[in-house]
């Protein structure tokens, strides 16, 4: 599954420079017995098959390289994954990911392995690998050198807690469509503060649970009647 994800984009070229490394391990590998199995019915009883704990403590055992490094359990159970965990993880020389499976895996990993529980979204996936992906690619952007000037996380959305701006490139004109006369002003101070105001609006209209608990006078002004509302709260 990982293949894919490593053979192209930023991620390829980060793993070329050196900047990042990602290792895939297989959990059978650290398994003791001759089927090497990996998981077993659930005490109690029900459908299904659950992670065993001792192929996991091992195999993080085994790669785990400092006492400080974080294991983080992907699973829908877990905190919700965003851009402020995502850098947090990129300042750790090492991350673990241990990725779930079928009904669950055994809890004693959660309670006494993993440093915390992890889950990517309000949906449930049909492994943990996708979101080991989701998390490896947006803490990798995070990792100085990964992304290039080109492609520059500072502006990006979720970095200063707001959705991006609107980007325009040629032509002028499309079909009657226009780029705001402001882009060809010149005036750089005022186009960032144009870019600052589209940011702050759809970053209202759409996801105003972002902007709770910002109080800079800027953001104040702008969306007067909504921030009221939001000022009850
Ligand atoms: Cl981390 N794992 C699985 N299996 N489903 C998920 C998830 C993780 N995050 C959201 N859904």
């Amino acid at each position: 599954m990982f293949e894919g994800f490593v053979s192209g984009g930023i991620i390829k070229r980060g793993l070329q420079k050196g900047l990042i490394e990602i290792k895939v391990h297989n959990l059978r590998d650290f398994t003791t017995d001759k089927h090497r199995q990996v998981d077993d019915r659930p005490y109690g009883g029900e459908e299904g098959m659950v992670f065993k704990p001792e192929p996991i403590f091992a195999a993080v055992e085994s790669v785990r390289q400092a006492e400080g490094t974080p294991v983080y359990l992907l699973t829908p159970q877990g905190r919700t994954f965003d851009a402020r965990l995502a850098e947090e993880m990129a300042r750790h020389p090492q991350i673990v990911l241990i990725c779930g499976r079928y009904e669950g895996v055994d809890e004693r990993v959660a309670e006494h392995l993993a440093t915390e529980e992890i889950s990517i979204g309000d949906y449930v996936l049909t492994g943990g690998e996708l979101a080991a992906m989701v998390v490896v690619d947006a803490v990798s952007r995070f990792v100085p050198r990964v992304v290039g000037k080109e492609e520059s996380v500072r502006h990006d959305s979720f970095f200063e807690g707001l959705l991006d701006y609107p980007q325009y490139t040629r032509p002028r004109e499309f079909r009657g469509m226009k780029v705001p006369q402001i882009l060809f002003s010149g005036d750089h101070q005022k186009i960032e503060a144009w870019r600052r105001k589209k940011a702050l609006d759809k970053t209202l209209e759409r996801r105003p649970d972002l902007l709770a608990g910002r109080t800079s006078p800027e953001e104040k002004r702008i969306p007067d009647q909504k921030h009221n509302e939001r000022n009850k709260r």
